[in-house]
């Protein structure tokens, strides 16, 4: 028999059944519900809606119904329809009419509100600590490597020699943000719906401020509809993470390319790569692919969710059930992508000389060349057209360009930028990618890593 069989003389098809039960997915929430649950019924208690006695054996009860779920013993009834169903059907069952009281000024539109909360705010927590995780991880990768080099792109196309450790910081700062916008996300998050009721409140004497500050709440709603039917926190948590899925992504495919023969940059170590069930010489790079991959379940639980959404009435409607499985999936799947990926690059080995030879490209020092005209007066317009030039005689002659270059202006200086290395050193703007700045880049980073960590 349902909770509500009181007003209905059949009982429910079981297609129905099929289509609304959410409790084969919902039951991960117990331990929030629960927690949940344990501060209503100590609202109850304060507001003499139940005894002391009564509030001590609901606790009790919810405690015991907890070690049940941990143990994995927990027996779903056969009218259970979601978690919250179940638990209060148990605390029934325990404490008969005791038990009976525990959703006493409560609906479950205002209870799943404020159990998905809980569930958001443990989960952005956790996410944005494996995403600082991996940020330690880049940036320690970086200083193992301290002296490697590889060539910068733009399109694609060598551009510049840039510090690995620039380049995978270029990496963690996008990672910061990520956490910035998780931890605000958060701050949203942190709001109370306990107390809501069904939409409109109730004429019993609660205070939804007292559990609000019970459940670590920063405050309670301040609009019963809103609070059961606002679900902003969910849609803006799977932006977050779907945007730190685009981050992975990108960085997967990068791990993709750097692991080809063609580049052979990088190698993984034989713990996160696989084999091929063919060919015995293949090792591939399957965390990156699946880094790269799955992104796009994280941008469509985000969509489907919007969609969801739009269009819904005030206040609860069933619709608003649809939003657990894409958090459910983004949450696991995000967390299962951000320790693999460090993993991988904890296991990776850096091919120094492969990049170094990729990034002393002579090619590369063209616009070194410009800039030394630039600095002898010349307008940079012109500095890079002589450069150019020069680049293309090179091309057309088949010689390599330090051979022109001696040549054409034959400067010592000019020379000298040739020295593999050099075009590096010489990057010492702000934010740039030589050793000077890139080691004031790596100070601000770490205070950034230990400000964030001190916001979990
Ligand atoms: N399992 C439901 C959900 O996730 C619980 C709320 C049902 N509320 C109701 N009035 N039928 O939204």
């Amino acid at each position: 028999m349902t909770l509500w069989a009181g007003r209905f003389s059949a009982s429910m098809d079981e297609t129905l059944w099929n289509l609304s039960e959410s409790f084969s997915f919902d039951q991960v929430l117990y331990a929030h519900d629960i927690q949940g649950s344990m501060a209503h019924v100590e609202g109850l208690a304060a507001a003499g809606l139940v005894t002391s006695d009564e509030c001590a054996t609901l606790l009790s009860t919810l405690e015991t119904i907890r070690a049940e779920f941990d143990a994995g013993t927990f027996e779903r009834g056969r009218s259970d329809e979601d978690v919250h169903m179940a638990i209060e059907r148990r605390a029934t069952e325990l404490a008969g009419d005791v038990g009976a009281k525990i959703h006493t000024a409560r609906s479950r539109n205002d209870q799943v509100a404020t159990t998905l909360r809980l569930f958001t705010r443990d989960a952005i927590t956790e996410i944005a600590r494996g995403t600082l995780d991996l940020m330690s991880t880049l940036v320690r990768v970086g200083q193992e490597n301290a002296a490697t080099y590889l060539p910068g792109y733009t399109h694609l196309q060598r551009a510049q020699p840039v510090l690995l450790t620039h380049h995978l910081q270029a990496h963690v700062w996008s990672l910061a943000r990520d956490v910035e916008r998780l931890l605000d996300a958060r701050r949203r998050t942190n709001v109370s719906p306990l107390g809501a009721g069904a939409l409109a409140g109730t004429s019993l004497p609660i205070d939804p401020a007292l559990t609000a500050r019970i459940l670590g709440f920063d405050a309670a709603f301040a609009n019963s509809m809103d609070a059961v039917s606002d679900r902003d926190f969910v849609a803006e948590a799977l932006f977050d993470v779907a945007l730190l899925g685009v981050h992975l992504s990108r960085m997967g495919e990068e791990l993709v390319l750097w692991t080809t023969s063609e580049f052979n940059f990088a190698t993984l170590g034989d713990d996160f790569t696989t084999g091929s069930s063919m060919l015995p010489q293949k090792k591939n790079s399957d965390v990156a692919e699946l880094a790269r991959a799955k992104c796009g379940r994280l941008v469509g639980n985000l969509t489907g969710l919007l969609v969801t959404l739009k269009g819904l009435p005030l206040s609860y409607n069933r619709d608003l059930q649809e939003d657990k499985e894409p958090l459910f999936d983004s949450v696991k799947q995000v967390l299962l992508v951000l320790a693999a990926l460090g993993g991988a690059y904890r296991s990776m080995t850096f091919h120094a000389d492969v990049a170094a030879r990729a990034a002393d490209d002579q090619l590369l020092v063209a616009i070194d060349i410009a800039e030394r005209l630039v600095g002898g007066g010349m307008p940079f317009r012109r500095a890079h057209e002589v450069a150019g030039a020069l680049v293309g005689r090179a091309i057309r002659e088949g010689r390599s360009l330090a051979d022109v270059v001696k040549d054409e202006l034959d400067v010592p200086e000019f020379a000298e930028l040739f020295v593999p290395g050099t075009s590096l050193a010489q990057r010492r703007s702000p934010g740039a990618s030589g050793p000077e700045a890139a080691s004031r880049q790596s100070d601000l980073l770490d205070a950034r890593i230990s400000e964030l960590r001190g916001e979990l």
